[in-house]
């Protein structure tokens, strides 16, 4: 974040910051600036250049019963890179990252209408076994959720489940990679037999993080997966997510914008179930297209 964004100029010539459909809300909001463009076509340009999209939104609405909480939501993100959402609490964020792995189908009353293309196939479709949708795209909370089983045994959960080991020996081989690569094998590997629920809070994250690892994921969605940790335990999520987008493509929901600005390299603004801004990160918090993200990266409301 800097503190010269709002001597910068618009550099977004593909983003109108005129157009309709800003939402009446704006009124209340305590927003001074002008009511910017959110429109769907304002918020799905960002340049991916030569990367490779592997999540592609179109169209998307959202609903719990009658409350329709995301607004015609466009956006590509691309692969093995981290985007970041960020936004003030209640504006659809987790709802919105939830529908990248259809976890809200769970939810009664929840409605989804528009496309989910994951590597061109809509993950909607009526073809799709949402089981294995849940195991190629990997989901880790807020709050650390491990099993109250052995650090082993919370590892090794997904591939005994879906049936992706024959032998022990290619369990223990998961087990240990999936921990080396949520770094934590340094620090568990001599009790892997005892039990998740003594490590501390940011082991445990870990822990999650290589559970989600271990079925072999393409694509991680992190919902604030450091918010409840001390600035160490932080500090390692960070590091660590920076070292899994080699392999994987990762979504991260936080609060902290700081933490949106130094791991990822896009990042969407949402703002009242909409969209408002997507674009590569340095952009997002040097020199947005909308003055509604800039007010935002630059604190003015929260
Ligand atoms: N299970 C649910 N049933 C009904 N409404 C819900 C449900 N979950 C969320 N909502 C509503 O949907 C809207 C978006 O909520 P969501 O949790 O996606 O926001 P968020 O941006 O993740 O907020 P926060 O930053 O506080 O986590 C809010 O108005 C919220 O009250
Ligand atoms: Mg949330």
């Amino acid at each position: 974040m800097t503190s010269n964004a709002r001597s910068l100029p618009s550099l977004s010539p593909n983003v109108s910051s005129s157009s309709p459909g800003a939402p009446d809300a704006a009124a209340g909001s305590g927003v001074s600036a002008p009511v910017p463009g959110v429109a769907a076509s304002a918020a799905s340009h960002a340049d991916l250049g030569a990367l490779t999209p592997k999540i592609e939104v179109t169209a998307l609405d959202f609903y719990y019963d009658a409350a329709h909480v995301l607004h015609d939501i466009h956006m590509r993100i691309p692969e093995r890179l981290v985007t970041a959402f960020i936004g003030p609490s209640g504006c659809g964020k987790s709802t919105f990252l939830r529908t990248l792995n259809r976890m809200n189908d769970i939810i009664p009353g929840a409605r989804v209408a528009g496309t989910v293309e994951i590597d061109g196939i809509d993950i909607y479709g009526r073809e799709i076994d949402v089981v294995d949708l849940r195991r190629r795209i990997g989901m880790v909370f807020q709050k650390s959720n491990p099993f109250p089983k052995s650090v082993y045994d919370n590892v090794a959960y997904g591939p005994r489940i879906n049936g992706m080991v024959t032998s022990r020996g290619q369990l223990d081989e998961i087990v240990e990679s999936s921990l080396h690569a949520a770094a934590l094998w340094d620090e568990v590997k001599d009790r892997l037999q005892a039990s998740a629920l003594a490590l501390s809070g940011g082991q445990q994250q870990r822990l999650c993080i290589a559970r989600a690892l271990a079925v072999k994921p393409e694509i991680v969605l992190m919902d604030e997966p450091a918010s409840a940790l001390d600035p160490i335990a932080t500090q390692r999520i960070e590091e660590l997510v920076h070292q899994l987008k080699r392999d994987y493509t990762i979504v991260i929901v936080t609060h902290n914008m700081q933490q949106a600005a130094r791991i990822s390299d896009f990042t969407a603004f949402f703002w009242l179930g909409r969209l408002v801004e997507f674009d590569r990160t340095e952009r997002i918090f040097t020199a947005p297209g909308e003055q509604l993200t800039e007010d935002y990266v630059t604190g003015r409301f929260g």
